[in-house]
């Protein structure tokens, strides 16, 4: 969590560095921090709040400056206030730094620099880093030893970004555990958290590896290891743009998000098939012998990840022959799940640095297991650390609550499935070319169900004063229903919960009365009868029903108040339309009752902490 940006060049640095900050603004809102490098010294600028607060702060007030770093927290160490915000400095006020991470021994650190009669004025780990950083600048006079000795001193995880009075127009920056990827533009340079931070001004990255130490400066980037030896990272292009970072005259950027659903579904699906055939050897470098090597698959994720993981367990079960695990990382990482050299392990994770799911991955690995990423980010820690990489092409999602990211995930899971399907000799190429057929139809589906925005929206306001929803589905449908539960509960602050409909009445039909709707994701699939007596179960309790049902389906209307309909698919692809409507109905009951949509509260995009 917490969005770090580093800037120098010959720019306004302030404006570059609250531009940066809005777009890192997703990753926390808790306050914001500017320190800026000028003749007089490091001025250090911080509001409590968004971004826009400090913003205005600064409207009269930010001095021309060309060099300097900022913060956007989500509190860990310490509440919401002032003295918290970041940049911290040392006792000199000479260093200014940002931090993203947990320092895991701050608390030993804290008492060690005490006794040496540093004072903190925050209750942040952060601080003790800036203290530390002063001490060994002081013992050693050079600033290279002094963040290899710090990183030596440091446990836990960290991006860092440091400003000193005294250097002329340079940042350092030090990467471990945490994200941190640097930008050369022309005569500028860059550090942030995340790519869209600098994306108007550069798309050349270098993603730094763990314990890597960089110099940004007028002159260009210098990189260097954890022992200070110097370290060549290619300069890779992005292919994103800064449209794609802006909000293209939609109200909220969930918003845009649920309506790139098609585009997203283009973009992966392309270059991924070929005459009817799934085409991903190159991409994945799997053959038939690669994969006669596993018997299982251990699948895990966290949040919405995890329900597209849960849909693609169904789908995996069905086209091929594997033992299939699927869990939340959190639990995955401290369980005893027997797994090998005969596992594939998926890690699934728009970010690609969410802790847990690292975490998980990095114990698969050590048991042998061959592990693969499937992430919205190139050069996120979990892509770098896998065998292989499936990158989604959604572009950025900076709502919060992931949409477009969930379409993406399921989408490139059922590549894989494909792919394996057909490598075990489990689907046949009759049954693999129906399938993709099917697949290649799925965008223009969803993209009909997204005209009919208002027609959610109608059903939104009948319902968006209820305190209560249980959300039901069997099958393939139960994770949807598990996603609608958690759109609706992260952005309105509605609880709901999600049900396989067919356990309703081992404890959660005790719920249902007039005051509690029930949403039921009811395609016309193999278990639509069943789903169908769940759904009788619920209106004889007097519950008012929502049905997203198949087109076509006029039985479900005498069961139910509102239905919505969904073009026919087959059962498999089901998910990719009936998550739309409950997307949009989440969205337009959030927007009824004023909530923050793209920021909703206590939430950040990237769990980077445990
Ligand atoms: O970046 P990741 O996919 O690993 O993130 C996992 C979850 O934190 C994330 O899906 C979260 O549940 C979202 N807020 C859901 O909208």
């Amino acid at each position: 969590m917490c969005g770090i940006v580093g800037y120098v060049g010959k720019r306004n640095a302030a404006e570059i560095l609250i531009d940066g900050l809005k777009r890192l603004e997703y990753r926390g809102y808790d306050s914001a921090g500017l320190a800026l490098k000028t003749d007089k010294g490091l001025l250090i600028l911080k509001e409590v709040g968004k971004v826009a607060d400090l913003e205005r702060m600064l409207q009269d007030r930010a001095p021309v400056s060309n060099q300097g770093i900022g913060h956007t927290r989500w509190a860990t160490h310490g509440g919401v206030t002032l003295a918290n915000a970041h940049p911290h400095k040392d006792g000199s006020g000479r260093f200014a730094i940002v931090h993203n991470g947990i320092i895991e021994n701050f608390m030993d650190l804290k008492e060690e620099l005490e006794r040496d009669g540093v004072v903190f004025i925050s209750e942040t780990d952060t601080e003790a880093i800036v203290h530390l950083i002063a001490r060994f600048y002081s013992e050693t006079g050079d600033i290279l030893a002094t963040l290899v000795a710090l990183q030596k001193k440091l446990r836990g995880s960290f991006a860092l970004a440091m400003i000193q009075q005294d250097f002329p127009d340079r940042i350092y920056c030090v990467r471990k555990g945490s994200p941190l990827v640097i930008g050369s533009g022309n005569g500028e340079s860059f550090c942030a958290s995340d790519v869209p931070a600098f994306l108007p001004y550069t798309r050349n990255i270098q993603y730094l590896d763990e314990g890597d130490i960089a110099e940004i400066s007028l002159q260009g980037i210098k990189i260097w290891d954890e022992n200070g030896e110097p370290s060549e990272k290619p300069v890779v292009t992005v292919d994103w743009d800064v449209t794609m970072t802006e909000k293209s005259g939609f109200s909220h950027y969930m918003l845009k998000e649920i309506h790139e659903q098609g585009m997203v579904l283009r973009s992966t699906l392309k270059g991924r098939t070929a005459d009817g055939r799934i085409s991903i050897d190159q991409e994945l470098g799997w053959d038939a012998e690669t994969v006669s090597r596993w018997d299982k698959i251990h699948i895990v994720a966290c949040g919405t990840s995890y329900y597209a993981s849960l849909v693609a367990e169904r789908v995996l079960e069905k086209w091929t022959d594997f033992d299939i695990k699927v869990d939340v990382a959190s639990e995955y990482r401290y369980r005893h799940i027997r797994c090998d050299s005969s596992t594939l392990a998926i890690f699934v994770s728009q970010s690609g640095e969410t802790a847990d799911t690292i975490a998980a991955q990095r114990k698969a690995r050590s048991e042998g297991a061959h592990c693969m990423a499937i992430t919205n980010v190139r050069g996120s820690t979990l892509a770098r650390e896998v065998h292989s990489v499936m990158l989604l092409k959604a572009g950025p999602e900076i709502g919060v609550a992931a949409t477009k990211t969930f379409t993406g995930q399921m989408a490139a899971l059922f590549l894989v499935a494909l792919q394996l399907g057909r490598l075990r000799g489990t689907l046949s190429p009759e049954e693999e070319e129906r399938l993709i057929n099917e697949f290649l139809q799925i965008p223009y589906k969803v993209e009909l169900l997204l005209e009919r925005e208002q027609e959610i929206r109608g059903l939104a306001m009948n319902y968006a004063d209820k305190s209560n929803f249980l959300f039901i589905g069997r099958g393939i449908s139960f994770p949807i229903a598990l996603e609608g539960a958690l759109k609706l509960k992260e952005i309105s602050y509605i609880h709901a919960e999600a049900y396989a409909a067919g356990e309703m009445k081992h404890g959660p039909i005790a719920l249902l009365e007039p005051e509690v709707p029930v949403v039921a994701v009811i395609p016309r699939d193999g278990l639509y009868e069943k789903t169908l007596s769940n759904i009788q179960e619920a209106k004889a309790r007097n519950a008012p029903l929502i049905a997203i049902c198949t087109e076509g389906d006029t039985h479900i209307a005498k069961y139910v108040q509102a239905v919505v309909e969904i073009p026919w698919t087959d059962e498999e692809f089901t998910p990719f339309l009936t998550v739309v409507p409950l997307q949009f109905l989440a969205f337009h009951i959030a927007l009824l009752k004023g909530k923050e949509i793209d920021q909703p509260r206590n939430l950040a995009k990237s769990v980077t902490v445990e």
